[in-house]
C-alpha cells in the first residue's frame, strides 16, 4: 500500500531552522525504509552508476535492476563492479516505453524506483531541447503512470537538480532551501522542474510515495567528458587549451560522486515520503579556479593554457543550496575538493580510453556534436561480449539484457567518414571539419560511375558514413554543362545513383550534397511572399542542363531509403578569396541582377551535415539558412564590412540573359524542417554577418 499521508515541503518547509534536541530525537528514531527490488534508471550514466554499484556492493539482499537506453553519455563499463553480482540485472531500454516499464515493474516485483535517467547537458539543451522534454518530462511521466497502474511502488526517488531554483544572487548568504521557488533559466533545468511538478502531482493525486532530491554539481570517475571537470582533465592530459565560457567568474558547488552516492543511500533509507532534499555543499568554486586547480595538478601554466570563449546563451552565476535538511538525516560531505579532484585526475589518467573517441565533446561548445543518436557505448570487445552474453542468460539475475542492435549485432565503433569530392569546395571543407572535430575520414579514390572502384573503397576504408560532394557543377559556371551533357550525366546521374546503390548494399547512410537550384519563383511561391518551396514540392526549374540532371537524380534517389539529400543553394563561406563563393562571384561581376534568394552559409551548415549524419537523418532537406537575401543586400554588406569604395551596377533578367548561356533559377526555399531539427540555425542575413562578413571586416 502507498502511504497516503503527505507533508509537502514545497509549500511549507522548516529546513533552514537549526536542529533542536527534540528534532534530533525524532530523526534518530525515524523508521528506516527497507527496499526489496529497486529499479534504477540511467545507471549506465555517471551518478546512478556510483549509486547502483554502492547499493549492490553493500546490500546483497536488495535486487537492483538497471534500466538505461545507453545514450551517448553512458558506458556499460561504469557498471563493471556490479556485472558479476547475483543481485544485479541490466536492461537496455527507454523509460519512455510504457510497455517495457510496466513489464519490468511487474515481472521484477519492483517496490522502489530511483529515477536518474535524463538528458543532462545544459549546453545540448540550448540546441535541440525537445530531446530534453521527451526524456526528462515525458519519460518521467511514463514512469509515474506505470507506478500508478501497477500500484506496488513504496518509494519513488526522483533525482532533480539545484538548477531548478535558477540563479542565486552573487551576494546571497543563505542558499535556496527546499521550499524556495523554482525559477529555472535554461531548457535543461526547465524540463527538470517540469518533471518535478509531475512527480509532486502524482504524489498528491494518487498517493505515490515520492521523494525528490535537488543536487549540486557532481564530479568524479565515470562522468562523460562533456562536463567541465572531466573535460578540463582530458584536455590537460592532451596538452590542449582549457576553454572557459565567458569570463569564468561563475561559481559552482561541487560534490564528489561517492559522497553523493552515500547521500542517496541515506535518502533511500531515511528520507521522508513527500519531502524534498537538497544534496549540497557550502563550498563554492569559480570556474576559473577549477581550471587553475586542474592546471596545477598537471603542472601546466594556467596563463598559457586557459582560453576564454563565447559564453552560453545563459550561464547562471551561482547555485547555492541550503544543505541542512539532509544533514539532519545524518549525511555529510566527506571528500575534500583537493582529494576528490586528485582521485578524479588519477582515474582519468589511468583510463584514458574509457570513453573512446570524445574529441567532439572536448570542443568549447560541443552541443552540435553530441546529441542522441551519436555515440553509444564504446563498442569495446568487453562491452560487445557483455551485450551478446546477456541475450542467452536473460532468466538469471546477474546479467545484462541488451537487445541486439538494428544492424548486424555489432555495435559500431567510432565514426569513419568516406568523402567523395576531394578536389571540390565542399569536399575540401568537409575534410578540414573532420580534422577539427577529430573524426577519422578518407577521401574516396574511385570514380562515382565506376562501381568496382567504389566497392574497393568500401572494402579498404570500411566507413560508417559516406558523404557525396562530387559531381559536376561546371567551371567557371553551370554554362559548361550545356556543352558537356554526357559528362554531366555520367557524374551527376549515373555516378550519384551508383554510389547510393553501393552504400545501400553496405547498409550505409549516404549524405548527398544536392542543389536547390531546381526551383524558380512561380504563382504559388512569388518573390517576396515569404512562401518558400518545401521538401515535398516537385522541381519546376529545368532551364539549365545542370538543374535538369539534378532534379532527375533527386527524384530517383527518393527510392533509396539510405540517402539524405541536402539541397544546397548559392553557397557562401568565410573564404572571400574563393572564386566559387557566391559573395566573391557577385562582387567580381560587372553587373548583377538584384533578386532575393535562399542561400547556404557553409561555415554554419557543413557542421550541421555532420551532425545530421550522426543523427541518422534521411530523406530530402532544404539545406539553406532560413529567409532570403538579395544580391544588393549582400553587396551592401560587402561595402559596409569589406570595401567602403565598392560600387556595383544592376541589370535586369532580360539583360542578364544576353550574357549567360543557361537560365539561372531564383527562389526561396522553406527551411523550417531544418530549423525545427536545429533551432539555433541562423537566418541568412544573421549568418552572413556572423560567418562571412564579421571575420573579414576591414572597415
Ligand atoms: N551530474 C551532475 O552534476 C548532476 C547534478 C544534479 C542533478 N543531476 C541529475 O542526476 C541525474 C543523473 O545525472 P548524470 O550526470 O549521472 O547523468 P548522465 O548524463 O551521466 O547519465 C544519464 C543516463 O540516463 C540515460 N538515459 C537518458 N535518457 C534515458 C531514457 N529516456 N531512458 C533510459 N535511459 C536514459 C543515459 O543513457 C545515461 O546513462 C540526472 O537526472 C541529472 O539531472 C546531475
Amino acid at each position: 500500500m502507498w502511504h497516503r499521508v503527505f507533508c509537502f515541503p514545497y509549500l511549507n518547509c522548516s529546513s533552514s531552522r537549526s536542529v533542536n534536541s527534540e528534532e534530533k530525537l525524532r530523526f534518530a528514531s525515524m523508521a528506516s525504509y527497507t527496499p526489496k527490488n529497486i529499479l534504477i534508471t540511467g545507471a549506465a550514466g555517471f551518478i546512478a552508476s556510483h549509486v547502483a554499484n554502492r547499493l549492490i556492493r553493500t546490500y546483497p539482499d536488495y535486487k537492483i535492476v538497471v534500466l538505461d537506453k545507453l545514450d551517448y553519455c553512458s558506458n556499460l563499463k561504469n557498471l563493471n563492479p556490479s556485472k558479476n553480482s547475483p543481485n544485479f540485472k541490466f536492461v537496455k531500454g527507454d523509460i519512455a516505453s510504457a510497455d517495457l516499464v510496466n513489464y519490468l515493474l511487474i515481472t521484477e516485483g519492483i517496490d522502489t524506483i530511483m529515477h536518474f535517467a535524463a538528458q543532462t547537458h545544459v549546453d545540448n539543451s540550448f540546441g535541440n531541447s525537445f530531446e530534453f522534454t521527451k526524456n526528462n518530462i515525458y519519460g518521467t511521466h511514463v514512469l509515474l503512470e506505470a507506478c500508478k497502474v501497477t500500484g506496488q511502488i513504496r518509494r519513488f526517488i526522483h533525482v532533480s537538480t539545484d538548477e531548478v531554483y535558477g540563479e542565486t544572487d552573487e551576494d546571497a548568504l543563505v542558499g535556496n532551501h527546499e521550499a524556495s521557488q523554482l525559477l529555472p533559466t535554461n531548457p535543461y533545468s526547465a524540463t527538470k522542474a517540469g518533471a518535478e511538478m509531475l512527480v509532486m502531482a502524482y504524489g498528491r493525486s494518487y498517493g505515490l510515495p515520492v521523494i525528490t532530491t535537488r543536487g549540486n554539481n557532481v564530479y568524479g570517475p565515470n562522468q562523460f567528458p562533456e562536463k567541465l571537470i572531466p573535460k578540463f582533465i582530458l584536455l590537460a592530459m592532451r596538452g590542449k587549451e582549457l576553454p572557459i565560457h565567458g569570463d569564468g567568474s561563475n561559481v559552482r558547488s561541487y560534490l564528489y560522486c561517492e559522497d553523493v552516492a552515500e547521500a542517496f543511500e541515506v535518502i533511500l533509507h531515511k528520507g521522508e515520503v513527500g519531502h524534498v532534499y537538497n544534496i549540497g555543499t557550502k563550498k563554492e568554486r569559480r570556474v576559473n579556479d577549477v581550471a587553475r586547480d586542474v592546471c596545477n595538478l598537471f603542472n601546466i601554466d594556467p596563463e598559457a593554457s586557459i582560453k576564454f570563449v563565447e559564453n552560453r546563451p545563459f550561464n547562471d552565476q551561482r547555485y547555492f543550496l541550503d544543505d541542512e535538511k539532509l544533514k539532519k538525516l545524518g549525511w555529510s560531505e566527506r571528500t575534500t575538493w583537493e582529494e576528490g579532484l586528485k582521485k578524479t585526475m588519477e582515474w582519468y589518467t589511468e583510463n584514458p580510453e574509457w570513453w573512446g573517441d570524445v574529441s567532439g565533446a572536448l570542443l568549447p561548445h560541443p552541443r552540435m556534436l553530441m546529441m542522441p543518436g551519436g555515440r553509444h557505448f564504446d563498442g569495446s570487445e568487453e562491452n560487445a561480449q557483455a551485450a551478446a552474453a546477456s541475450l542467452s542468460e536473460n532468466q538469471s539475475q546477474n546479467h545484462m539484457v541488451v537487445p541486439s542492435p538494428r544492424s548486424n549485432g555489432v555495435q559500431k565503433p567510432s565514426l569513419k567518414f568516406l568523402i567523395y569530392g576531394k578536389t571540390g569546395w565542399i569536399g575540401g571543407l568537409l575534410g578540414k571539419l573532420c580534422e577539427k572535430q577529430g573524426i577519422a575520414y578518407e577521401y574516396g579514390k574511385g570514380r562515382l560511375e565506376d562501381r568496382a572502384s567504389l566497392l574497393q573503397d568500401m572494402a579498404s576504408v570500411k566507413p560508417t558514413h559516406v558523404f557525396n560532394s562530387a559531381g559536376v557543377t561546371g567551371r567557371p559556371n553551370v554554362d559548361w554543362c550545356e556543352s558537356h551533357k554526357t559528362e554531366t550525366i555520367r557524374a551527376n546521374v549515373a555516378g550519384t545513383l551508383t554510389l547510393a546503390d553501393v552504400c545501400r548494399e553496405h547498409g550505409l547512410l549516404m549524405m548527398n550534397f544536392a542543389t536547390g537550384c531546381i526551383f524558380e519563383y512561380d504563382e504559388k511561391h512569388t518573390e517576396g511572399s515569404g512562401i518558400g518551396f518545401k521538401e515535398e514540392d516537385t522541381p519546376n526549374f529545368t532551364g539549365s542542363f545542370y538543374s535538369k540532371t539534378k532534379a532527375m537524380v533527386e527524384e530517383l534517389l527518393k527510392e533509396f531509403d539510405n540517402v539524405c539529400t541536402l539541397r544546397v543553394r548559392m553557397p557562401i563561406s568565410s573564404d572571400l578569396s574563393n572564386p566559387r563563393n557566391f559573395i566573391t562571384k557577385i562582387s567580381r561581376y560587372n553587373k548583377v541582377v538584384n533578386i532575393p534568394n535562399s542561400m547556404t552559409v557553409l561555415d554554419e551548415l557543413l557542421p550541421i551535415s555532420i551532425e545530421m549524419a550522426k543523427r541518422d537523418l534521411r530523406g530530402i532537406w532544404n539545406f539553406t539558412n532560413p529567409g532570403v537575401v538579395s544580391h544588393n543586400e549582400i553587396l551592401e554588406m560587402y561595402r559596409d564590412y569589406i570595401n567602403p569604395e565598392f560600387k556595383w551596377a544592376n541589370f535586369n533578367l532580360e539583360e542578364q540573359a544576353k550574357v549567360i548561356v543557361a537560365p539561372r533559377s531564383n527562389n526561396e526555399m522553406d527551411a523550417s524542417k531544418l530549423k525545427k531539427e536545429f533551432p539555433e540555425l541562423l537566418s541568412i542575413k544573421e549568418s552572413l554577418i556572423k560567418y562571412a562578413f564579421e571575420p573579414n571586416k576591414t572597415t
